[in-house]
């Protein structure tokens, strides 16, 4: 008999192979398999007013190659697609070498902002020459960042509309996202700064505007492997180029491209612990930095006809802190995809994220989106009309061949089907 695939196993059976496989511990696989809540004792203390836990589906994402390591991706997602999507692109990119990153720089940025200053030049003039004092004043509201290797890196005073001083504060935060780290060295630097300066303090806080934590991750595809049944794989590719090129021209194209490349960021930046609020607010900051909003990704023509594509976006993401520590599956999911460092994670995370539009833009310019989304639509539909496991089976197959795939379908062939087998 043929053997099943990853996706065709049951879940127990999924986590028996990925203990197999070696890429989970027996004791992680019992844990996801046990599928505990979180304790009153955590869940009551992270929030406020907590009343209970929302759940979301975790699954995971096989054997993407970046930078010549194969990692198995925990996705956090409670949409259908993503995960048999980014599987796709996964596999199709491995066959071409996989995705490479590279971050530049990895630093946090703050802003401290002073106004109703009487002398805004000699006020901008003075923190340029007094960065060594403003440089003690960080260590000192922060010593076990700088402990650490980390702390405040460089100090940018600028006039902002003839009204507003602006400090930027680069804060290299090691393994941490960094939020805390960052306004605690803001808040004291701008006490400082008014203190001798005077004026009025405005506000001190992180910018999610993280451009100096930028990644950069790309493919190279030899367009035979695009190849469908219909489909010749350098049409495929035309295409790809031809659509990428039309969200660099329209709005309402880029922001769905976009979408889409964030289906799959979104999914691993949960799963580790990270905030995905801070991630979202950065990405489409990054998106619209030159003034007209803009696609995170391009593919283009290598000068040897391969198709090449390429994602540019901020990665705040960290090992350390805030939910991460406290909550259980991150620390098994961090375990899960064998990542060392926050730059590494941030890597796959860009890599994601241009699987992610690879798989989109492959469907939607050869079989459509439809298509593949159809039988998970369905599959949904079918669990929320109130089908068990054993009903799926007969259910899915009579709701595909329905004219409209929708609730109010699936609820009326299960009822149908319960009266058939009574
Ligand atoms: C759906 O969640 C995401 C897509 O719409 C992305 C895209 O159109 O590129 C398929």
């Amino acid at each position: 008999m043929k053997k099943p695939k990853f996706y065709q196993l049951t879940k127990d059976e999924r986590l028996a192979t990925l203990v197999e496989q070696g890429h989970l511990s027996q004791t992680d696989a019992d844990c996801l398999a046990a599928a505990e809540p979180l304790s009153d004792e955590i869940a009551g203390n992270m929030i406020e007013n907590q009343i209970g836990q929302y759940q979301v589906p975790l699954g995971v994402v096989q054997d993407l190659l970046v930078n010549q390591q194969v990692y198995q991706v925990p996705f956090a997602i409670e949409e259908p697609s993503v995960i048999a999507a980014a599987n796709n692109a996964a596999k199709m990119a491995r066959a071409n070498g996989g995705f490479v990153t590279e971050q530049l720089t990895r630093l946090m940025t703050g802003e401290v902002v002073l106004e109703k200053l009487v002398d805004l030049v000699a006020a901008k003039a003075w923190i340029s020459g007094n960065n060594d004092h403003l440089f003690e004043v960080a260590r000192a509201a922060h010593p076990s960042i700088v402990k650490r290797g980390g702390g405040l890196q460089k100090i940018t005073p600028t006039i902002i509309d003839d009204r507003f001083l602006k400090l930027e504060l680069q804060i290299d935060t090691k393994e941490a996202m960094g939020a805390n780290i960052v306004n605690t060295i803001c808040e004291a630097i701008a006490h400082a700064v008014q203190e001798q300066l005077g004026g009025t303090l405005l506000l001190s806080v992180l910018t999610n505007a993280a451009f100096e934590s930028v990644v950069i991750a790309s493919v190279t595809i030899d367009p035979a492997t695009l190849t469908t049944a219909t489909l010749a794989g350098k049409t495929i590719a035309e295409k790809m180029i031809a659509a990428s090129d039309f969200a660099k021209v329209d709005v309402a194209r880029a922001a769905t491209h976009n979408k889409g490349i964030m289906n799959g960021i979104d999914a691993v930046v949960l799963a580790t612990g990270n905030d995905w609020r801070a991630i979202e607010a950065g990405v489409h900051s990054y998106a619209a930095k030159k003034g007209a909003y803009q696609p995170l990704s391009s593919w283009e023509w290598t000068t040897d006809q391969q198709l090449r594509g390429r994602i540019e976006l901020p990665l705040p993401v960290g090992m350390v802190g805030g939910s991460i520590g406290i909550l259980p599956t991150v620390q098994i999911n961090q375990r899960l995809l064998k990542v060392q460092n926050a730059r590494e994670l941030a890597g796959i995370i860009a890599a994601v994220g241009l699987a992610q539009n690879f798989a989109a833009l492959k469907a939607l310019v050869s079989d459509g989106i439809q298509k593949g989304h159809m039988a998970l639509q369905a599959k949904s539909l079918a669990i929320a009309a109130g089908a068990t496991e054993t009903e799926l089976t007969q259910l899915l197959p009579l709701l595909l061949k329905a004219t409209h795939l929708n609730t109010a379908t699936a609820t009326e062939l299960l009822a149908q089907l319960r009266a058939e087998n009574k």
